[in-house]
């Protein structure tokens, strides 16, 4: 068994991130002391994927703290800088609630500050081992019923794995579960464009762990999706609406229409702090927009031509009442009804 990755440590002073960008041809972790530098991996995808943006939006607080010490700010610094780090991306709400969870025990100090920023990774970690044991058990309840005793085809989009959390995944953790137990057959993994998690840090992660997949083209899931050679989908999630509406990865929409088209599970996998009361829809969620030259380009190298515009949406939105079921830490939320009932959840 590979050691587990952690794609973000406390080192006691400083946060170590595995530098994303750089995977699957270099492993190499960024020493991060000071809050631009956060800012700057978070925007760049250093350290990237909602649950582990929020693991080091979480020890930012430190982060800003010990700057501040080191550099003589005034509290009202500190705070500003907190504010900078907990809005370096929009669209994740665990960025947020993590900053904010820890921002309650600033006033108590650095050492309040790193214990709550330990737990917040420690419960992200037993969540998402909660949430692979919920969705294996749910989607071999509900798939073998129709495919019988094989091993299940699953497709995923994107990067959901040890990279992305704090340890071990949300729908990746429920694939490395099923895998465990002796009953996938193979992961349709879409490579994700523009910035490849899917083909640079899915696949890196499920070779690591020695599962069989097919790296494809965003553009061949729906196909796949329709030829049968998928048993059922599973994403993850970056914020999830008062109605369900969930946004993820961009493409995320497309294989969720084909998973309804040919009728079999869609599911997502998130912890319950990806759930948003206070945002009443998908057309409320923030869609980070990124640079244009991500689409424009192809290794730095401009691929469209001079006089194209790129549009770079990092995100869609999946309206809920094409998720089949949520998979949490608690259990899986089936929609009833055409409705995903997320309120139940909190
Ligand atoms: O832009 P990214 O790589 O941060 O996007 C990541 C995703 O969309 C993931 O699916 C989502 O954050 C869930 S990660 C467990």
């Amino acid at each position: 068994m590979p050691q587990e990755l952690r794609a973000v440590g406390w080192t006691g002073n400083s946060l170590a991130l595995i530098d994303q960008t750089l995977l699957p041809h270099r492993n190499e972790t960024r020493d991060v002391r000071d809050v631009d530098t956060l800012v700057d991996a978070i925007q760049r995808l250093v350290v990237r994927g909602a649950p582990a943006i929020g693991a080091a939006g979480a020890y930012g607080v430190a982060l800003a703290l010990l700057q501040g010490e080191r550099e003589g700010w005034t509290e009202d610094q500190v705070r500003a800088a907190v504010a900078r780090i907990r809005e370096a991306r929009p669209t994740a709400v665990n960025l947020m609630v993590c900053v904010d969870r820890v921002m309650t025990r600033f006033e108590e100090g650095l050492e309040a500050v790193l214990e709550e920023a330990a737990a917040v990774q420690r419960e992200d970690v037993d969540g998402n081992r909660a949430m692979g044991a919920h969705g294996a058990d749910w989607l071999l309840k509900r798939v073998a019923g129709t495919v019988g005793d094989r091993p299940l085809r699953v497709l995923t989009h994107c990067n959901t794995g040890a990279l992305a959390t704090a340890g071990w995944g949300t729908a990746l953790g429920v694939i490395r579960e099923l895998h465990a137990r002796g009953r996938l057959e193979v992961v349709y993994a879409d490579e994700t464009r523009p910035l490849l998690q899917g083909s640079r840090l899915t696949a890196w992660e499920l070779v690591q762990e020695g599962i069989p997949h097919y790296v494809q083209a965003d553009g061949a899931a729906a196909g796949t999706i329709l030829r049968g050679e998928v048993d059922a989908a599973i994403v993850g999630a970056d914020r999830i609406a008062a109605n369900g509406d969930t946004a993820n990865k961009v493409g995320t929409v497309g294989v969720a229409l084909a998973c309804a088209d040919a009728g079999i599970p869609f599911l997502v996998a998130a912890p319950t702090t990806t759930v948003d009361l206070a945002t009443a829809t998908g057309d409320d969620i923030h869609i980070e927009l990124r640079g244009e030259d991500e689409v424009l380009e192809w290794s730095g190298v401009r691929t469209a031509p001079a006089g194209s515009r790129g549009h770079n949406p990092a995100f869609d939105v999946t309206p809920g009442r094409l998720v089949t079921g949520l998979v949490t830490e608690r259990g899986v939320l089936e929609v009833s009804a055409g409705e995903l009932p997320v309120d139940r959840l909190k």
